[in-house]
């Protein structure tokens, strides 16, 4: 489009040789080309001629991320020609930085800079991306109020709606008849009732021995700890406590839009962890759909009860790749932060090729191990096991290990502990809810099938 301002990528030695005419206002408005910086350059009528931003060692996702909140209101290009790439970073992070959540705000954000899609960029991704994305935002920045189990189920049948997928829904006491024990008894004191959120999807023409792809997300919809309450500081973000079951509703999202020839199957756990008469309470002890017993050391680790019913059920049909995403332990943050989820996995080959991807996507993650010997940490005298260690050490593996008891067989199974909230506005990534490793799960998924 003719009227659209030209974005340059420049280094300081480009500022000096390619762009003479703008040198003077460079220097006088302070920009030297120094990567993270950048400088709007006006025209002799004042108007805006073109903007200048200096270029990084290696373009990364947010770039430019930062700019269609900080430029002026109107229509960008990038002058530079860019590999598919480099583009498709670009016009990714300049998407992701467009986003604010303004659901419960009279006065809307304004008119956005946004940008033209830059020649080369795979416009089709960048487009389900961003939409999974938003959407994966949009659910956990919603406070608990408006984000039940209820609503969880609506979002997944509106998914299911847009890509002619099926979803079945187990509530409330069929949980019991239908054997998800520990799903109902983490959730039954609440009036919003727990279920069991199941969404199948293939693309027209699959091959039944196409890959089958399974996903298991924590739907906690608030946290409170349950009898074994939080603290106000340990409560207020709890909100977020679905934030894996918002993220393997945004991976499905983003697989159907691609329309990966995969059989994919999605199952949410979703539950309040709430305090009432017939709240679950400590040292009761639960029997599993696995049919093994769960001595209950703390409702506050409600989580892995629910996946545990979740993962026996996905694992059962032998998937080729079982992934669960839960903001599953305070421990997986204190070791990693909250900016870097873990991943735990049970085949060498997958965590190299996750960490590969991560990096390569600006989505970076990391590995902790599923190490065999604290397993005994979760003994319990009465029950088959724990389900808190006996030791304060090592919570986010010890957490883990409680979940692969209910891995069936060998399949590579990937559980990611993540935080799915960021604590401070970075570019692109304002404070809020956040997709956190998705695109790095949906690459891994992608190569998979090639
Ligand atoms: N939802 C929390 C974990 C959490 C806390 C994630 C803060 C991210 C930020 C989980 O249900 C929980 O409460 N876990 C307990 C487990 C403990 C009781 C063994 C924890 O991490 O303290
Ligand atoms: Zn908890
Ligand atoms: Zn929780």
């Amino acid at each position: 489009m003719a009227d659209a301002i030209s974005i340059y990528l420049i280094n300081p030695e480009q500022l000096q040789s390619e762009h003479t005419d703008s040198t003077n206002w460079c220097q006088a408005s302070g920009f030297s080309g120094k990567a993270g910086s950048w400088c709007l350059v006006p025209d002799a009528t004042g108007k805006i001629a073109k903007v200048l931003v200096g270029k990084p060692d290696q373009v990364e996702t947010w770039t430019l991320a930062d700019l269609p909140k900080t430029l002026p209101a109107g229509t960008y290009s990038l002058a530079d020609r860019l590999s598919t790439k480099d583009a498709t970073k670009l016009y990714l992070g300049w998407q992701l930085g467009s986003y604010s959540f303004d659901r419960y705000k009279l006065t809307k954000a304004g008119l956005l800079a946004t940008l033209q899609p830059p020649e080369n960029a795979d416009a089709e991704y960048v487009k389900a991306t961003t939409e999974a994305t938003y959407l994966v935002r949009d659910l956990i920045t919603t406070p608990s109020n408006n984000m039940g189990p209820d609503q969880l189920e609506e979002t997944a049948r509106n998914l299911a709606d847009n890509y002619d997928a099926k979803v079945s829904v187990i509530a409330g006491g069929e949980l019991v008849i239908e054997n998800y024990p520990m799903i109902y008894a983490v959730g039954k004191a609440s009036t919003r009732a727990p279920r069991l959120i199941d969404l199948r999807w293939s693309p027209p023409n699959t091959s039944p021995d196409a890959p089958k792809i399974s996903l298991v997300g924590k739907g906690v919809c608030f946290d409170s700890g349950g009898l074994d309450i939080k603290s106000a500081t340990g409560m207020r973000l709890m909100k977020k406590d679905m934030g894996g079951a918002a993220q393997v509703l945004g991976l499905a999202k983003l697989i159907m839009a691609m329309a990966l020839p995969v059989n994919l199957r999605v199952l949410v756990a979703a539950v309040e962890n709430s305090i009432a008469g017939n709240a679950l309470r400590p040292l009761d002890i639960l029997t599993s759909r696995k049919g093994t017993t769960i001595e209950v050391g703390n409702t506050d680790a409600e989580g892995r009860l629910v996946l545990a019913d979740a993962l026996w059920e996905a694992s059962s049909e032998d998937p080729d790749l079982l992934i669960d995403c839960a903001t599953l332990t305070g421990a997986a943050r204190v070791a990693l932060g909250t900016e870097l989820p873990a991943f735990f996995c049970n085949d060498d080959q997958t965590i190299g090729d996750l960490l590969s991807v991560g990096r390569t996507l600006d989505d970076p993650l990391w590995n902790l191990p599923l190490h065999a010997p604290y397993r005994s940490m979760l003994d319990s005298p009465v029950a088959d096991m724990n389900n808190i260690a006996s030791s304060s050490y090592g919570g986010a593996i010890t957490a883990a290990l409680f979940l692969q008891e209910f891995i069936q067989t060998d399949i590579p199974w990937i559980h990611m502990d993540l935080m799915a909230y960021n604590m401070r506005s970075l570019p692109g990534r304002p404070e809020g809810g956040e997709a956190m490793g998705m695109r790095a799960l949906f690459e891994l998924i992608r190569q998979r099938i090639e």
